[in-house]
């Protein structure tokens, strides 16, 4: 069985005019990732892929487009897992690495390390290639004028991700965020942070979105770990049942080794795209 789920935030839309183009965003995503497990691709290679169409999209609040901080500048963040291995790669506080989610994985694959931040990170970036790009080039007309409102709640979605299982049996999580609205400079949320905003073992791996604080007091990702016993429904559903009642909104989503897929929310919407084996077309939707 060969699967993928992304998706592309949860949060609140601001302009409904916008939906239908994420979705097919997300559509778009999932198929991406599809063709290479298809192709015998890795689950690392096919959540990578999916994640950097993303980055890429001025839409999503990672890569190109990505809120700015209190100081009017992006910070990204960005990390990925294997779950066969249990290796992992993660990267935050980044201005100037053009897709994060490759520098993740370049941490997991080519370093002794499994999270960098800031300068370090970037000189890890530079010295292995990476697209280095200025801070203005992730700076949209539609986030300047939030920061210029100093909005400091997600109005919109927030992060992306994928989760991947590829012919092998492998799983892979891979995220990637610019953080919320008007943060703080140097303020990191849930999703570099393994277990919180991403997860994998040989068992199923996981994806989370929303308000990285909230995130952070669930261990949203991991926490599925404690239901997954039931199935991976089940165990999506209790995860974000308890996240609501420590007050918490976000989404997650999440694909199990036989490739069964769940995704849930607390949340006005999260944008979702997904594809398995037997499926033509993918399907998605908020
Ligand atoms: N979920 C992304 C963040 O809070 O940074």
């Amino acid at each position: 069985m060969i699967a993928i789920i992304v998706h592309g935030g949860a949060g609140k839309a601001n302009s409904k005019e916008e939906i239908p183009g994420r979705i097919e965003t997300c559509k778009y995503a999932a198929k991406t990732g599809f063709k290479i497990l298809k192709n015998s691709g890795s689950a690392i290679d096919a959540a990578v892929e999916a994640v950097k169409i993303f980055e890429d999209d001025s839409f999503f609040n990672a890569g190109k487009g990505t809120y700015l901080n209190k100081k009017g500048e992006v910070e990204l963040d960005s990390g990925i897992m294997d779950g066969e291995s249990l290796k992992s790669g993660a990267a935050s506080g980044v201005k100037h690495v053009k897709n994060p989610i490759l520098l993740a994985k370049m941490i997991m694959e080519k370093s002794p390390h499994r999270f960098l931040i800031s300068e370090g990170a970037e000189e890890f970036a530079m010295r292995n290639q990476l697209e280095i790009v200025p801070n203005s080039y992730f700076i949209t007309k539609e986030k300047r004028e939030i920061y210029l409102k100093k909005l400091n709640k997600i109005q919109e979605s927030d992060t992306v991700g994928a989760v991947a299982l590829d012919k092998k049996g492998r799983i892979a999580s891979a995220v990637s965020t610019g953080g919320t609205p008007f943060k703080e400079e140097g303020r990191v949320g849930d999703s570099p942070i393994i277990g919180s905003g991403f997860f994998a073992n040989d068992i199923y791996g996981a994806v989370a979105t929303g308000i990285g604080e909230d995130i952070m007091k669930a261990v949203l990702s991991f926490r599925i770990n404690l239901y997954i016993g039931k199935g991976i429904e089940y165990a999506v559903e209790q995860t974000i049942s308890d996240l609501t009642k420590l007050n918490g909104k976000a989404g997650i989503i999440a694909l199990d080794k036989q490739g069964n897929m769940a995704y849930k929310y607390n949340t006005e919407m999260m944008f979702y795209g997904f594809m398995k084996e037997g499926m033509k077309e993918p399907e998605g939707g908020i």
